[in-house]
């Protein structure tokens, strides 16, 4: 998620808060602001939607005074970016002020709870209720900040990172950390927070990275504390930061999208994050439950997209019509808004979008829209452009995503789509419950999975090697995997420049079959399915024309290992969540060619991150 950052010491704050944060803007984001308590006691708190400049001209002749301060760039996930629902949120009593990075699950739980007891919030975000949960808490009981903070924490299910000031503590500030990053810097009689460590190493390379559960204590004048939330004494172990800024942005990654493909266990568990729980099969998508009706009367399904939002959409087509058994068309939003579509109120048309910004399917969802359709969004930017012409949707959740090649979004779109086929399913009562718990166990076992899948790192940089020099790919699935082969070859070529085709495996022999010689390296996507003897063939097929293969496959599966001149193993996943898996070592073996090849990860030539003009 985004960027906090703190200071308490003798230096004036601000200059500090908000030169931290322009070294956190990398993360992108979408709203900034600041909060100092100055020598008389008062709590200014600035804040805007957009940019940390605009955040600057609007603090402007304001009161910036103070020596302690809490600063944020907000990646909004509860309310969109807007004035009101930037942070820092304050209490009710506008003595304490607080940052946050991450979701609280439970927040409309809590904040039932507080307006019962007569709490108004002003904004639609999370984290208000928070810190007034936290005031509340230190009203009720008559206790000390960090108690309020430690109780008020105990009642989050959530991520969160989180930094808290209070007029009535001016010499403190409060940081804690669950899922979302802090790290804290020991300065010489002045005390650093951040997100990463970016904002600190100028002013010191001794930092304190917080660990899950712990509550920082930073008193002026004092040496660190660090508690837990069930109020035990933690160890604070001090590290000598010995990186780079550019380094510290990539997370020690030589490049986002690395950081990125690195990111996707945790991206998907907040993916998953309060739609699946820790047991059972119900899936909670409240864009399905609040428009029940339209989902249970819909005949059909359009998908538009484009890239690998495609590919997404042609992999939630399999999973929606196993799932729920409506027809689903997916369409190139490029193609569809000019081919005066077939759109009916009996339709309902998904639109996925990482950046939400891509013009073609904005203007697709005004074409379908307009012909009566219901609209829902699968999007990763809150409040984009896309999210707010659709009638609802789903959030993808997996924070911003930097690299051009699009990955950690490319496995929280399926994601998604696997959770919005199976609520359809279950409200249409088209999938049986044995089945639903079985895909909602393996989506909860993804992150785990994704992490065993990410240790290839190494084998496929040494296979990666030896095809650096390809002039051509051929990428081969089937069935679920047929869209996984297509999103690989567009991977490889968008970041190498290497040309690569993806496939139906079964299609080869109408054409590509001609293409096969030494020169050209077919890359199989073979885990143990329903379709692995028909590959096997297509294996044979391609290497008895002296085809070099690799091939992607099951852990353990002999049979391919005897047959294909590489093998990649992957853990043994249902078929459904198999594309998820699939991914990683196909965006590693694009990524450390392109590496290999020079090419320039983060930003390929001729590419932008959001194609924002036809
Ligand atoms: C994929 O790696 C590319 N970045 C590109 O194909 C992208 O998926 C496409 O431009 C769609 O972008 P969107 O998801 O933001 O709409
Ligand atoms: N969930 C909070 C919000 O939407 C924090 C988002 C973030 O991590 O920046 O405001």
């Amino acid at each position: 998620m985004c960027g906090i950052v703190g200071y308490i010491g003798d230096n004036p704050a601000y200059e500090i808060l908000i030169k931290g944060l322009h070294r956190l803007e990398y993360r992108g984001y979408d709203s900034a602001g600041v909060a100092m308590v100055n020598g008389k006691g008062d709590l200014n708190v600035y804040k805007t939607r957009g940019k940390v400049d605009d955040l600057e001209r609007f603090c402007q002749s304001k009161d910036i005074e103070g020596c302690v301060g809490i600063a944020h760039t907000r990646w909004a996930t509860h309310g969109e970016p807007n004035d009101v629902n930037a942070h820092p949120h304050i209490s009710r009593s506008g003595r304490i002020a607080l940052v946050h990075n991450g979701t609280i699950e439970n927040y409309g739980v809590l904040k039932e709870a507080l307006e019962l007891q007569g709490c108004t919030f002003q904004s639609e975000t999370d984290t208000e209720v928070l810190v007034k949960l936290i005031e509340y808490i230190k009203e009720t009981n008559d206790c000390s900040l960090v108690e309020a903070v430690r109780e008020a924490l105990k009642e989050v299910v959530g991520a969160y990172a989180i930094a808290v000031i209070d007029t009535e503590d001016p010499d403190t500030i409060i940081g804690a950390r669950k899922s979302s990053p802090l790290v804290i810097g020991i300065g010489n009689g002045e005390t650093f927070l951040a997100s990463d460590a970016t904002p600190i190493i100028e002013y010191t390379d001794k930092v304190v990275y917080l660990n899950d559960d712990e509550i920082a204590i930073i008193r002026r004048g004092e040496p660190l504390k660090i508690i837990t939330t069930d109020n035990e004494s933690a160890k604070i172990d001090i590290q000598t930061l010995k990186l780079s800024v550019s380094q510290l942005e990539k997370g020690g990654f030589p490049h986002f999208m690395l950081k990125e493909i690195f990111e996707q266990p945790r991206t998907i568990r907040d993916c998953v994050r309060g739609r699946i729980g820790n047991t059972g099969s119900a899936v909670t998508l409240s864009g399905v439950i609040e428009h029940a009706d339209k989902f249970l009367a819909a005949r059909r399904i359009i998908i538009v997209a484009c890239g690998t939002s495609w590919h997404a959409g042609l992999i939630g087509k399999r999973l929606i019509e196993e799932a729920a058994r409506i027809p689903v068309e997916v369409a190139y939003a490029s193609e569809f808004r000019y081919s005066n579509p077939i759109v009916t109120p009996e339709d309902i048309v998904i639109a996925i979008s990482q950046s939400g910004e891509t013009a073609d399917t904005l203007a697709a969802i005004q074409i379908a829209r307009k012909r009566g359709a219901f609209v829902y969004g699968v999007c990763n930017v809150v409040g984009s452009s896309i999210a707010r012409a659709t009638d609802s949707g789903t959030y993808i959740h997996v924070g911003p995503e930097i690299g051009v090649a699009s990955t950690k979004a490319f496995t929280g779109q399926v994601t998604v789509l696997t959770m919005l086929a199976l609520a359809i399913g279950q409200l249409r009562h088209t999938i049986r419950e044995e089945d639903v718990a079985k895909t909602v166990e393996a989506l909860r076992n993804l992150p785990e999975l994704i992490k065993k899948t990410l240790k290839l790192n190494d084998k496929i940089e040494h296979l990666s090697g030896i095809f650096t020099y390809a002039h051509n790919f051929l990428y081969l699935g089937r069935g679920y995997n047929f869209p996984s082969a297509l999103e690989g070859a567009l991977k490889l070529k968008e970041i190498s420049y290497i040309h690569a085709e993806g496939y139906p495996a079964a299609e080869m022999k109408h054409g590509p079959i001609a293409l096969i010689d030494r020169e050209l390296p077919t890359v199989f996507i073979a885990p143990n399915d329903d379709l692995h003897e028909k590959i096997i063939s297509n294996i044979q097929q391609v290497k008895a024309r002296g085809g070099a293969v690799i091939a992607v496959v099951t852990k353990g599966d002999t049979t391919i290992a005897e047959i294909a001149d590489h093998i990649i193993e992957i853990p043994e996943v249902p078929e459904a969540v198999s594309p998820i898996i699939v991914s990683i070592p196909l965006q590693l073996l694009a990524y450390h060619i392109a590496v290999k090849k020079g090419c320039n990860v983060d930003m390929p030539r001729n590419l932008a991150k959001s194609v924002t003009v036809e």
